[in-house]
């Protein structure tokens, strides 16, 4: 076993801590109390799962799926990757749901009132479902860099936010895709509460010219594995 998989093995090498001080708000969310465990209930793990009979095609598409007949500005771009198993198994007919910033670096939310152009054709919201070999695949722009106030001139590389919903609530899974070569990951605490930087770099989308199209979109590869030694850091593995 090499020395990597050795420390992978280990969750807390994967999964960010609940206290991480650098990202503040930990600071007031973590638990101060040993977990206790529940047992979840019929309905939080059969159901109602996702709607899944309500994604539309056009859902995957947030350069349009504003509904306002105009596309939003920004560097237009495809995402695209399996959702995977432990064991390299497609999951199969799962939800992905995204949410992102615009190209300003400006979400559609009240509490967001950084000084950058809202654009009216742009929700920042989007879905898919993967096809039978855990394929997904996203029309989107590029999101900016926005500030967020955590420590002085603290500013958030650019990240897209995923969710995999597997088949009911508890099963969901939360986490973030960022950018090659961005020069803000050494700098923020989001980033860097990730123990592991072979776990780091498995947050990091792959540019990938293949499936670039021409004067179209660029193309960037991002795999999720939701489980096993070599998998994607998630939100709530163990905290953040
Ligand atoms: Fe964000």
């Amino acid at each position: 076993m090499s020395v990597i998989a050795a420390i992978e093995d280990d969750p807390d090498e994967v999964f960010p801590p609940y206290l991480y001080e650098a990202y503040r708000s930990t600071l007031a969310r973590a638990p101060s109390q040993p977990l206790v465990d529940l047992i979840p209930t019929l309905s939080e793990i059969t159901g109602p799962g996702p709607a899944v009979s309500a994604v539309t095609p056009q859902d995957a598409d947030l350069t349009t799926n504003s509904g306002t007949g105009h596309p939003a500005i920004g560097e237009r771009m495809i995402v695209t990757g399996r959702v995977l198993g432990s064991g390299g198994d497609a999951v199969g007919h799962t939800l992905v749901e995204v949410w992102q910033a615009n190209a300003a670096g400006r979400y559609i939310h009240r509490d967001d009132q950084h000084h950058a152009p809202l654009d009216p054709n742009f929700l920042g919201i989007g879905r898919c479902l993967t096809d039978g070999n855990g394929w997904y695949r996203l029309l989107t722009i590029r999101p900016g860099p926005y500030p967020w106030r955590n420590h002085p001139n603290a500013w958030r590389p650019a990240h897209i936010h995923f969710s995999v919903f597997g088949p009911s609530i508890q099963s969901r899974l939360v986490t973030q895709m960022y950018f090659p070569g961005d020069p803000l990951h050494a700098l923020d605490p989001i980033f860097n509460a990730i123990p592991s930087a072979a776990a780091r770099s498995r947050l990091i989308a792959e540019y990938d010219h293949d499936i670039t199209e021409e004067e179209w979109a660029l193309g960037y590869r991002f795999d999720i594995v939701v489980d096993g030694p070599a998998a994607t850091p998630f939100d709530n593995g163990h905290g953040l």
